[in-house]
């Protein structure tokens, strides 16, 4: 299929392109300049600051899935942004959208992610899940831990909102999730957490396909 990724430029936007490609599909790489280039990638500029939806449903034509892997201003970019884009991808007739917001969202945080900026950018990233819910799409969201650029281990934690411990995980696992999350329609209607583990990807999510579904999906 066709994936179009908004920031694909970015530290894991760019491992998810690369995984896409490697899956076999077609990417539309999304972002304020044109960063990333290779066979089966073609790229469209975009600044989700001033982007409108008509605009980024014009980007959109011809696409079947999107994923949703910017950040920036969290009003701007993380929630403006990903609102747009979610309306854009209904109105050009995308089917699925795979959303990463963070771990924290939608659950209790400890003591050091409140306050200020976090709640700015917990209350963001969760309104841009709450418009991803109310959406026409077949959507997916996973929540990733605390970022990281260690090498992947193509073993993850994956379970729904608030039932895991708080952590971390690499980029790389984060973008080989995305990959299988979009190949797999069960998985739609599902918000994930998702931290490093020892559980080989597959058996990661069938575990979680098994776990009840949660109270916000
Ligand atoms: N960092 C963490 O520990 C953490 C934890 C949990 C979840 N997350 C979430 O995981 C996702 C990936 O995080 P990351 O740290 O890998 O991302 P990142 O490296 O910070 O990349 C951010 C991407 O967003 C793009 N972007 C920023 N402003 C934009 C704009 N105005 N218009 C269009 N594109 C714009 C950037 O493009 P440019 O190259 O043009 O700047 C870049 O491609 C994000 O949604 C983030 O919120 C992060």
């Amino acid at each position: 299929m066709t994936v179009a990724v908004f920031g694909a430029s970015g530290q894991t936007g760019r491992r998810v392109v690369a995984r896409l490609r490697e899956d076999g599909h077609d990417v539309l790489a999304v972002g304020r300049r044109a960063s990333v280039a290779g066979e089966g990638i073609r790229t469209a500029i975009a600044d989700l600051g001033h982007s409108n939806v008509d605009e980024l449903a014009g980007i959109l034509q011809g696409v079947d899935a999107v994923v949703f892997a910017a950040a920036g201003d969290p009003i701007r970019i993380d929630r403006d942004g990903a609102l747009h884009v979610i309306e854009a991808s209904e109105r050009a007739g995308a089917r699925r959208f795979v959303l990463i917001t963070g771990m924290g969202v939608g659950r209790s945080r400890p003591a050091e992610y409140h306050g200020g900026f976090w709640d700015i950018y917990f209350g963001a990233k969760a309104a841009s899940e709450d418009g991803l819910r109310s959406s026409t799409l077949s959507w997916t969201i996973l929540q990733p831990g605390e970022l990281l650029n260690t090498p992947g281990r193509g073993a993850v934690e994956l379970a729904p909102t608030g039932s895991l411990p708080i952590g971390a995980v690499s980029r790389d696992d984060v973008a080989l999730t995305v990959a299988a999350v979009l190949a797999d329609d069960r998985t739609s209607g599902r918000s994930w957490e998702i931290v490093q583990g020892h559980r080989p990807l597959g058996d990661a999510i069938e575990r979680a396909l098994g776990a009840a579904v949660d109270r916000r999906a």
